[in-house]
Parts: structure tokens; C-alpha cells; sequence
């Protein structure tokens, strides 16, 4: 099974290198190989996402992606930013559907900014479009420059657009995704998040994901527009099961349901392609401001890597074993600072994942 490591930007390096710890210890025939990416890539080789990291991951069956990004790249022209490195990577591997799932761990309820009723037991599921919309639209983030620089520029725009392949198979994933929750014994409703009442393209969402619900009577399906889910999400967030929306509203609705759990360092992502070849990483940035301290959380990226060793490689029983030692080592009272609270134990980075080690 062969993993592309791509730790990035920040705190990537940092929690990648617990997760391949973690990895390392179960026992599987894993063949991982590292590449550069993002800014780490463009100090190295003038491109955040050079040929060679692109051809690592393409010919991967998985891989396992820390964060990119930094402030001082700010001034870069847009195609050289670290951010392009994994919008190219979902780009070329044709990573359309992303999952975050929120999920709070009872024993970190009183991280949460939410009351402890509001959020104890949640489990959603946030499925975000990741290759089209405003993202990706074409022409894609002209400015209109009046002097050939942009600094002079009198407007910008991007568009937004969807085609109906497009809307159709990520309604799929969510459709199946809420069917398989339901025979765990979990709700298995789709919320599908549009802005129907303003945007043509989502006029089109909401009626082709209507009708891809069709041939899904088993499942409940409800609509709603971004600005309430926005709000229903800090308000009421257990009244939803599986989400599903595009690629913007996605970015926006994956990062305040993280919070809700507590900590967006507990969150891992998966983004998957028809084949069911993917990208892990956890669903927080690079986090410039506390890199190279050795306080970031790794759990995300060690749960990102149960995703990958479930969804990708096929096995299940060590996606669980990992699970199972996270819940372990939260037992135990262990916490990074971003979920510490009175009467735990604080560890670094490097004692957390080393902590997962000796619990597996
Ligand atoms: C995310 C990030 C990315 C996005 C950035 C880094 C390009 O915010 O994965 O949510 O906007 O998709
Ligand atoms: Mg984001």
C-alpha cells in the first residue's frame, strides 16, 4: 500500500510525523515516501506544487496530507501561493467529495464554546463538493486590471458555476452516506445547505439534488438556505445527521461545526475521488502562530489517518484500533492545549502521539 506523505506548511510537519509514527506501529505493509509541499515546496523548488509531489501523489494509493499556508506568502501572485498546492492536488486527482464528519468526544464536552446539552452526543456529517463552484470557475479570479497590475485594479470577480454531473454525484455520496449511517442505527437525513433563494446555481442544486433524491425514498431529505444552516448549526446543531452542500458553503459550514466539537484539532477529512483514492488531512490549517512549539494537536491528523487506512487501503479493523487508542489516551486524561481544561493532563505534540503509540 503505498501512502504519499505531504506534511507541508506550519504545524503540518509536526503532526504528520506523530501519524506516520502511528503507522509505523501496525504492523501493515505501508511503503510511505514524503514530497514538499505548499510554501515549504516553493522555497525549494519555486512552486508550491512541483511535478514530482504531483506525481508521488497521483501514482499513491493514498495520501496523507498535513496543512499549508503561511502569512508571508500573502504577496505572491495567486497561482504561486501554498494554497494552490491542495486545490491543485483535489484538482488532478479529481477529489470531488469531501467528508468532515463533527463529532464531539463526551469527555471533551466542556471544551466546547456551546453548552455541554447543546453538543453532547453529536455526530454529523459534513459532505463538501471540493472540484467545482466558485472555486473553480471559469474564468477563474481576473481581476481587471486598468494599468496590466493589480494594485491599480477597478474590480475583480469570480465565478460561480455547477453542472448537473457534478451536483448529481456528490448527491450521491451524501444519499449513500446517510443510508449506511442508518443502518448503523444513527438518523440518516440529508440536509442539502443552497442559497436558492438568490444564486441561479443553487436554484440548480436544490432541484438536482431533489431529484437524485428520488431514487433514495429510504432516506429523508430536507433543504435549507446557508445563512440558517449557519445559524441552526450553534443554535440547534443535533437537529442535523448528513450535510451536504457545494464547495464555498462547504469551506464556511465544515470549520463552525469543527468548533462546536470543542477543538478543530480533534477533526480529521477525507477527500475522495470515484475510485476511492484520497487525500487525509486534518480539517485545521497550518496554524503560522503556534508552529514549531510542539503544542499542536496531532489527533486530527492521526484520525485523518484511521480514514485512510479505511476508506483507501481497506482496513477497517486497524481504522478502529486507532480510533479505539485516541479514545484510550482521552481517557486518560491526556490533552494538548487546545482541548486542556482543569483537572487534565497537558502534553505536547510529540507525548500525544507517543501517548496513541503505547495505547496501541
Ligand atoms: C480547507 C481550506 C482550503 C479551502 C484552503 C487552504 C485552500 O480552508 O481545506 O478548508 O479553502 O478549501
Ligand atoms: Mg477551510
Amino acid at each position: 500500500m503505498k501512502i504519499a506523505v505531504l506534511p507541508g506548511d506550519g504545524i503540518g510537519t509536526e503532526i504528520v510525523a506523530e501519524a506516520v509514527k502511528v503507522l509505523n506501529v501496525l504492523g501493515l505493509p505501508l511503503e510511505m515516501e514524503s514530497a514538499l509541499v505548499g510554501g515549504a515546496a516553493f522555497e525549494a523548488h519555486g512552486h508550491p506544487l512541483p511535478e514530482s509531489t504531483l506525481k508521488l501523489a497521483m501514482d499513491a494509493d493514498a495520501v496523507l496530507f498535513g496543512a499549508v499556508g503561511d502569512w508571508k506568502y500573502d504577496k505572491l501572485d495567486r497561482p504561486l501561493r501554498p494554497e494552490q498546492a491542495i486545490l491543485g492536488l483535489r484538482k488532478n486527482l479529481g477529489l470531488f467529495a469531501n467528508f468532515r464528519p463533527a463529532i464531539c468526544y463526551e469527555q471533551l464536552v466542556g471544551a466546547s464554546s456551546l453548552k455541554p446539552e447543546l453538543i453532547s452526543g453529536l455526530d454529523i456529517l459534513i459532505i463538501r463538493e471540493l472540484t467545482g463552484d466558485i472555486y473553480f470557475g471559469q474564468p477563474r479570479g481576473r481581476r481587471i486590471a486598468t494599468d496590466g497590475h493589480f494594485p491599480g485594479a477597478e474590480e475583480a470577480y469570480d465565478t460561480m458555476r455547477y453542472s448537473k454531473p457534478e451536483i448529481e454525484r456528490i448527491a450521491h455520496v451524501a444519499f449513500q452516506a446517510a443510508r449506511k449511517r442508518k443502518a448503523m442505527g444513527k438518523e440518516g437525513r440529508v440536509t442539502s445547505v443552497d442559497k436558492a433563494n438568490v444564486l441561479e446555481t443553487f436554484q440548480f442544486w436544490k432541484d438536482v439534488v431533489s431529484e437524485v433524491g428520488l431514487q433514495y425514498p429510504d432516506v429523508e431529505l430536507d433543504h435549507m438556505y446557508v445563512d440558517n444552516a449557519a445559524m441552526q448549526l450553534v443554535k440547534a446543531p443535533k437537529r442535523f445527521d448528513v450535510v451536504v452542500t457545494g464547495n464555498m458553503f462547504g469551506d464556511i459550514l465544515s470549520d463552525e461545526a469543527s468548533m462546536l466539537t470543542g477543538s478543530i484539532g480533534m477533526l480529521p477529512s477525507a477527500s475522495l475521488n470515484a475510485s476511492n483514492q484520497g487525500l487525509y488531512e486534518p480539517s485545521h490549517g497550518s496554524a503560522p502562530d503556534i508552529a514549531g512549539k510542539g503544542i499542536a494537536n496531532p489527533l486530527a491528523t492521526i484520525l485523518s489517518a484511521a480514514m485512510m487506512l479505511r476508506f483507501s487501503l481497506n482496513q477497517e479493523a486497524s481504522a478502529q484500533r486507532i480510533e479505539a487508542a485516541v479514545q484510550k489516551v482521552l481517557a486518560q486524561g491526556l490533552r494538548t492545549a487546545d482541548i486542556y481544561s482543569e483537572g487534565t493532563t497537558r502534553v505536547s505534540t510529540r507525548e500525544m502521539g507517543d501517548a496513541v503509540v503505547k495505547a496501541l
